[in-house]
C-alpha cells in the first residue's frame, strides 16, 4: 500500500511491487498505482489543477447538499444510510416512487452520499470496440452471431494507434479494450495487444467476454488490472433462455476467478429484460454489490433490430435514475457508470444521472466507421471523439466535478 497525497486528501492505494520513494509523484487509478510521474511534468500538471480543483469541488459541494430537504417525509432516508444499510423492503419502496417531488428527493439523497464519499472525483475512460465479430447468440444483441451486418476486425497497430492518440490528444490514462467473443484473436495476441496499450503507461480494462481464465491471466500478466465482465441477469432462468449455451453459475465462477487474479471489477447487469420482476432487480442490485466491484455497469435494454427482443419495452429515464439512486444507497463506495445506453434515453441523461448518484463515464473512442457497426443496440451516439470529449468535460465542469483521467482540455 502507499498513501497518495491529493491536494491535501489521503488516499490509500495499491503499489504492488513498484518502487516508490516518499514524495515521488505518481499516477494511481481505480485505487491502483499506474506510474511514476517525473516531477517536472507533475508540477505542471498539479499547477495546471490547482486553482480549478477547489472552484470545482465549491460547484459540487452546492449542488450536492441536502438542507432543502429538511422536513420532508423521505429525509428520513437520509437518516436510515448513514446508520445502517437499507433493508430490501425499503430498496422496494424507493423502487415504487413516482411522484416528480419524491423521485427528486431520492436523486438529491443519492448525490449528497456520492459526494460524501466520492467527493468531486469522476473517472473519464476511453473505450476502445476492436471488434464485432461474436461467436454468442444473446437475444437482446445487436452483434449476436446470427445478426447480418458487416463484421470488422482492428489489427494490434490500429488498436495501439488509437490509444496513443487518445493519450496524446486528449491525456486519457484509462482504456477499456472491449470486443465480442471474437476467438480469431488468441489468448496470446490479447495479451501482446495489452502489453503494448499498458506501455502508453496507462490503466488497461479488459472486456473480452467469456474467454478462458488462461487467456485472462496472460493479460493480466501483461498488464491489465481491470475487467470489465456483466453477469447481465441474477435471474438464472432469464439468463439462460437470452444466452443460449451459457449459464450464470460459470459466468458467475469466471467473475470470482478474475477477481482473485488480482482484478479490479467492473459489473452489472441489464436492465428491462423481458420477465424480469421487481424482485429480479433487486436481486440484480444485491448481486452487483455482493461481487464488490470498483464499478457498477448497468444500463437499460434498448430493443435492437433483427434481434430477438427488437419489440421489447423501452425503459423510462426515471426508472433508470431511481436504479442509479438505490445502487449508490446501497453501495455508497463504488463508482456508478453512466452507460451509453442511458445516454440514449434522454439528451440530459448523463448529467442528470451524475446527479442521481453516477460518478463514471466512458467516450467511445471506436473510429466512426467502425463503431457503426458495433452496433450492440440501435441509436447509439455517432459523435467525432473532440465532440464528445467537450460534451463530457463541459458536462463535469458544470456540475463540479473533476475528471480524474483525462486532461483538462481548453473548455476547463
Ligand atoms: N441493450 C442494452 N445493453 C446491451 N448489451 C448488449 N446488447 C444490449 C442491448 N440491446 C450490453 C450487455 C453487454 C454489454 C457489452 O452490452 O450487457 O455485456
Ligand atoms: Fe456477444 Fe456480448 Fe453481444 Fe452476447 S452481448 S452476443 S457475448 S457481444
Amino acid at each position: 500500500m502507499a498513501s497518495v497525497d491529493y491536494f491535501g486528501e489521503r488516499r490509500n492505494i495499491i503499489a504492488e511491487d513498484a518502487e516508490l520513494n516518499v514524495n515521488d509523484y505518481i499516477f494511481a487509478q481505480g485505487g491502483i498505482f499506474v506510474r511514476k510521474i517525473p516531477e517536472k511534468e507533475a508540477l505542471q500538471a498539479l499547477e495546471s489543477w490547482k486553482e480549478i480543483f477547489f472552484e470545482l469541488k465549491a460547484v459540487d459541494e452546492h449542488l450536492s447538499k441536502i438542507e432543502h430537504l429538511e422536513g420532508n417525509s423521505l429525509f428520513a432516508l437520509q437518516k436510515v444510510n448513514y446508520q445502517k444499510r437499507l433493508k430490501r423492503d425499503e430498496l422496494r419502496s424507493l423502487l415504487h416512487l413516482k411522484k416528480p417531488e419524491e423521485l427528486q428527493v431520492l436523486y438529491d439523497v443519492a448525490n449528497h452520499v456520492r459526494q460524501k464519499t466520492h467527493s468531486n472525483a469522476s473517472c473519464v475512460h476511453g473505450i476502445i470496440e476492436f471488434s464485432n465479430y461474436c461467436r454468442n447468440n444473446c437475444h437482446y444483441c445487436g452483434i449476436r452471431l446470427d445478426r447480418k451486418l458487416p463484421r470488422y476486425r482492428l489489427e494490434k497497430e490500429e488498436i495501439i494507434n488509437i490509444a496513443k492518440n487518445a493519450v496524446e490528444t486528449w491525456g486519457f490514462k484509462a482504456f477499456v479494450l472491449q470486443s465480442g467473443e471474437d476467438f480469431s484473436y488468441s489468448d496470446e495476441k490479447l495479451a501482446e495487444i495489452v502489453r503494448e496499450v499498458r506501455k502508453l503507461g496507462v490503466l488497461v480494462f479488459v472486456s473480452f467476454g467469456s474467454r478462458s481464465k488462461d487467456c485472462y491471466q496472460r493479460c493480466y500478466d501483461a498488464g491489465a488490472r481491470a475487467v470489465l465482465l456483466r453477469f447481465e441477469s441474477s435471474n438464472e432462468k432469464i439468463f439462460a433462455s437470452l444466452r443460449p449455451k451459457t449459464t450464470l453459475k460459470e459466468r458467475i465462477s469466471l467473475i470470482l476467478a478474475l477477481k482473485k487474479m488480482g482484478y479490479v471489477l467492473a459489473s452489472g447487469f441489464i436492465y428491462g429484460l423481458p420477465g424480469q420482476s421487481e424482485d429480479d432487480i433487486l436481486n440484480d442490485l444485491e448481486l452487483t454489490k455482493s461481487l464488490q466491484p470498483d464499478m457498477y455497469s448497468f444500463g437499460p435494454l434498448i430493443p435492437s433490430k433483427e434481434t430477438p427482443l427488437e419489440h421489447a419495452r423501452l425503459a423510462s429515464l426515471d426508472e433508470m435514475l431511481k436504479l442509479i439512486a438505490l445502487a449508490r444507497l446501497n453501495d455508497a463506495n463504488a463508482n456508478i457508470l453512466v452507460t451509453s445506453a442511458l445516454e440514449t434515453l434522454h439528451p440530459d441523461a448523463q448529467s442528470k444521472a451524475l446527479l442521481a448518484g453516477a460518478n463514471s463515464m466512458m467516450i467511445n473512442l471506436t473510429p466512426l466507421e467502425f463503431r457503426k457497426l458495433y452496433s450492440i443496440y440501435d441509436q447509439r451516439r455517432h459523435e467525432k471523439i473532440q465532440n464528445d470529449v467537450e460534451s463530457v468535460t463541459g458536462t463535469l465542469k458544470s456540475l463540479g466535478r473533476a475528471p480524474s483521467d483525462i486532461a483538462l482540455g481548453p473548455g476547463f
